[in-house]
């Protein structure tokens, strides 16, 4: 199967003032479609910097991005924004959702963007609602940001990146701001889409996080330094068995 992503040689130099900083040093590699991979490395690593140009929000100084099999570090800014909505869903430490507006509409808000003839608000709102329940927090539609937990406000910023079924979902310390039990509740959530189909590459900080994926690679210095296959943590199927239905049923 051909990668969903490959890097050949990347390179990101960021010019501070007289300094250079060379946040990443000729990284290769490759992830296959359905994997799950934790980012890890410590802080000034050059994670960050390696999720913004696998995310399509920045690009390499030297070397070649392949998404799809499209080199996507030739692409024009605009080209690049149509990839980022079409194939890609973000999720970030500190939800980044919009305080006024409700947990469905910050969902739909990606597809306001999208490409084509316009969806009908009904439509809209449908959708929005079948991601809500991927992440199961359908019964927490109307609710504004503030009327709910971090764990749940994160669940509704999973919806929203995954509203315009993205083949990736990207998520950089998406339980950084969460407790252990929050976070592990989350996980079981990143699990089911991952079974649904879904590659993830998540960062985070922590092993109890990282091992509930399939692998991991460590960044020192913008290098990566190892690749490892994770222990695999036995999940308890049945906890996580009604998200994963949904996760597999297609959205129309
Ligand atoms: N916009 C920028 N300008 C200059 N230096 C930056 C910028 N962003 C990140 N860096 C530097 O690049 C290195 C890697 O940063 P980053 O990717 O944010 O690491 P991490 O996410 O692993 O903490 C650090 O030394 C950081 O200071
Ligand atoms: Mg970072």
């Amino acid at each position: 199967m051909n990668p969903v992503i490959k890097l050949e040689n990347v390179s990101r130099t960021y010019q501070a003032g007289e300094v250079e900083v060379r946040a990443l040093r000729q990284v290769g590699m490759e992830i296959a479609p359905g994997d799950f991979v934790a980012l890890m490395g410590s802080s000034g690593s050059g994670k960050s910097t390696l999720m913004n140009i696998l995310g399509c929000l920045d690009r390499p100084t030297e070397g070649r991005y392949f998404l799809n099999g499209v080199d996507v570090s030739e692409l024009a800014t605009e080209e690049l924004a149509d990839v980022r909505n079409q194939m890609l869903g973000f999720v970030f430490q500190n939800f980044n959702l919009f305080a006024r507006t409700t947990a469905v509409e910050n969902v739909e808000l990606p597809l306001l963007y999208r490409h084509g003839p316009r969806m009908s608000a009904r439509k809209q709102r449908e959708k929005a609602f079948q991601a809500l329940e991927m992440v199961g927090l359908a019964d927490r539609a109307h609710h504004h940001p503030n009327q709910l937990s971090g764990g749940q406000q994160q669940r509704v910023a999973i919806a929203r990146a995954l509203v315009n079924e993205p083949q990736l979902l990207l998520a950089d310390e998406p339980t950084g701001n969460l407790d252990s039990a929050t976070s592990e509740e989350l996980m079981t959530v990143f699990h089911s889409l991952n079974r649904g189909g879904i590659t993830i590459v998540l960062v985070t900080h922590e092993f109890d996080v990282a091992d509930h994926a399939r692998r991991r690679l460590t960044l020192r210095d913008g290098q990566i330094i190892a690749d490892e296959i994770t222990e695999q943590e036995t999940v308890d199927e049945e906890a996580t068995q009604p998200v994963l239905e949904l996760a597999g049923r297609e959205i129309t």
